[in-house]
């Protein structure tokens, strides 16, 4: 069972400390914890330490509850499947409240914050009953920042905390700082499921109504209904990305939807690179990823999230403030991201609606090239390949994934073997390079570069991809997704667009090269033009030739590709013909994405920057 603390009293004058050292807890946030728990109704109140044994109690007590399977495959890890209707981000019920709609800008939904205060005040009164009110301390990025970047999640989800503390720095640390008197976001969440008297608790509990609200002039986060991933963990997309991006538009600096890794040459020159891809396009992938070809060496900082910061030598400095890995499961495997199996193999981790083996491991499709013959699906029903059962009658989970597609392994980054000891740097580590990417069939070529910043922040800003199961909603369709960050602006995307652009103006500003790249184009046949994964140190070779201007480039209307024979292919399954169309640059093509970014642009409405008009007339114009 779980410690219990007393409700402090709002004035915090309860007799004794709720925190766990007895030490003096800052006012503001007994007065808050005290609100809330007045609104919503716990049984119990636990401040969290983020001890190992306070894990175990946790993790014991979602086993006894029937939520988490221990795994015997993997050490100290756990199996739980959410309610099928709580599997990814909501970006529909995903809001930006701030004062003024024209904060939020066209790409977000908005709602008066007043209103949607007292409509979810509502939705919060008496919520918790039954249950337990945990007060999460966090703290983004290493508690010895010049600037901790702190927080603390109300949480009535024991699943949030465990994956919280797999994910940032959590307890004790984390609120010593806040006693000192520094900053915090306030982060409400809540499942919305009170247990009744006299009722049992669902397996997964939460609620058909669903909120993930952000207040961004007050940084304060308010989620309500969904126990799931990116929904609930509120340090990770809620902080991270949409309140810190006000931060950093208010503060100079960028909170971005990037991975960040190191590269080493064979000459030992080191580059490291930022790179945004949408979510489930293969970030966590290319950040672990294990060169092809000799003498290159890369290594891990970050998988999703990196805050950029300019140096006083006029550079981008990038650091991950996550302390996990929250990866999409299918697809990684022993031949696709070694380096993510190696982590997970360690334990310690959380794995969310993937298939289960009979031998108390899990498995998801893409883990293995053949799956065991045997499985519990990630809706506890039996699986096999053939979708027959022993006795030849049809299974009903016959022709579906074990694994749903966004399933989710959650796992300490300092279990990656490649893990570059930056990360533990609180000033992060220069960037050289930045690469959009995205999952297009057609029209965008394997790699280009953009000619300078304003032109890399115009292909950043009208870059598409096709949407994944990452979010509810359609699969397949192409969006423009501005810097991946299309679902994690948190505000007026005109503004970030220009953000972006006023970052090159001050003096003394050395700006990264921005490239594109893209992974994901096809044939006529639909066959992948470009094997991907550990061929694409291939690209990252040619951006680094590029930085260190050793490789000449063709100029084409839409940015500088490498010339014939400019990548190396030594030792790929890649002809000729097969590189040049994933290279090519069809001005047909082209013309067709014209009118598309055209209607984007003008959909961002009156604030996007002119000078991204100024780059469409030129693409336009040398297009011909
Ligand atoms: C999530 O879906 O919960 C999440 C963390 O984000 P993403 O989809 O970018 O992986
Ligand atoms: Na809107
Ligand atoms: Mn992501």
């Amino acid at each position: 069972p779980v410690s219990a603390a007393p409700v402090p009293s709002p004035t915090g004058a309860a007799g004794r400390s709720p925190a766990p050292s007895g030490a003096p807890v800052a006012p503001e946030l007994l007065r808050w914890i005290g609100e809330v728990a007045a609104l919503t109704r716990p049984d119990r109140i636990h401040f969290v330490t983020g001890t190992d044994a306070e894990f175990a109690e946790l993790t014991d007590a979602l086993v006894a509850a029937g939520t988490f399977t221990r795994l015997t495959g993997k050490p100290n890890s756990f199996h739980v499947v959410s309610d099928p209707s709580d599997v990814a981000r909501v970006e529909d019920r995903t809001f930006i409240c701030s004062e003024r709609e024209r904060d939020a800008g066209p790409t977000n939904n908005w709602r008066d914050p007043a209103a949607m205060k007292a409509e979810m005040t509502e939705l919060y009164r008496g919520c918790m009953r039954g249950r337990t009110l945990y007060v999460v301390p966090f703290c983004m990025g290493p508690l010895d920042a010049a600037k901790p970047r702190l927080g603390v999640e109300i949480t009535d989800s024991a699943y949030v905390v465990t994956s919280m503390r797999v994910m940032t720095r959590i307890g004790t640390g984390a609120l010593d700082l806040i006693n000192t008197g520094l900053p915090w976001v306030k982060a409400l969440h809540s499942v919305g499921a009170p247990v009744e008297p006299g009722t049992t608790d669902a397996v997964w509990p939460c609620n058909d109504t669903k909120y993930i609200v952000h207040f961004p002039e007050e940084r304060a986060i308010w989620s309500f209904g969904s126990g799931y991933g990116g929904n609930a963990l509120l340090g990770k997309k809620c902080y991270s990305l949409r309140i810190a991006s006000a931060m950093a538009r208010d503060e100079g600096w960028l909170a971005e939807h990037m991975l960040i890794l190191k590269l080493t040459s064979p000459s030992d020159v080191v580059h490291y690179v930022a790179a945004a891809f949408p979510s489930a396009c293969g970030k966590t992938n290319l950040a672990m990823l294990e060169p092809t070809i000799p003498g290159w060496r890369v290594e891990t900082l970050g998988d999703d999230i990196a805050w950029m910061e300019f140096g006083a030598d006029g550079r981008l400095y990038a650091t991950n403030p996550e302390f996990g890995l929250f990866g999409v499961a299918p697809g990684t495997g022993w031949d696709t991201n070694p380096n993510a199996m190696r982590a997970i193999a360690a334990g310690n981790s959380v794995f969310t609606n993937v298939a289960l083996t009979d031998d108390g491991d899990v498995w998801w499709e893409g883990m293995t090239p053949e799956p065991p013959a045997h499985l519990t699906d990630w809706q506890g029903r039996e699986w096999t390949p053939s979708g027959l059962a022993a006795d030849g009658s049809v299974l009903a989970s016959a022709g579906q994934p074990a694994a749903h597609p966004n399933s989710r392994f959650c796992t300490p980054i300092t279990q990656c073997p490649t893990l570059a000891a930056e990360y533990h740097e609180p000033r992060g580590v220069p960037i050289s390079a930045i690469l959009f990417g995205g999952r297009r069939k057609t029209t965008v070529p394997l790699v280009l570069q953009a000619r300078d910043w304003q032109h890399g922040v115009f292909l950043g800003a009208t870059i598409a991809s096709e949407t994944t199961a990452a979010a509810t909603g359609a699969v397949g369709v192409v969006r423009r997704d501005p810097m991946a960050m299309l679902p994690f602006i948190g505000y007026d995307a005109g503004d970030y667009l220009q953000h972006w652009l006023d970052l090159a103006r001050a003096p003394g500003r050395r700006m990264p090269a921005v490239f594109s790249v893209n992974w994901f184009r096809r044939d006529a046949d639909g066959g992948f033009l470009w094997p991907g994964f550990g061929e694409n140190a291939r690209v990252l070779k040619w951006v680094v030739e590029r930085l260190e201007g050793t490789a000449p480039a063709v100029r084409t209307p839409i940015g500088d590709v490498p010339v014939p024979g400019g990548l190396d292919l030594d030792g790929v399954e890649v002809t000729p013909e097969q590189l040049t169309r994933a290279l090519a640059v069809d001005g047909q093509e082209w013309k067709r994405e014209l009118p598309l970014i055209q209607e984007w642009l003008d959909s961002l409405g009156t604030t996007v920057p002119a000078a991204l008009r100024d780059e469409l007339d030129g693409l336009r114009e040398r297009l011909g």
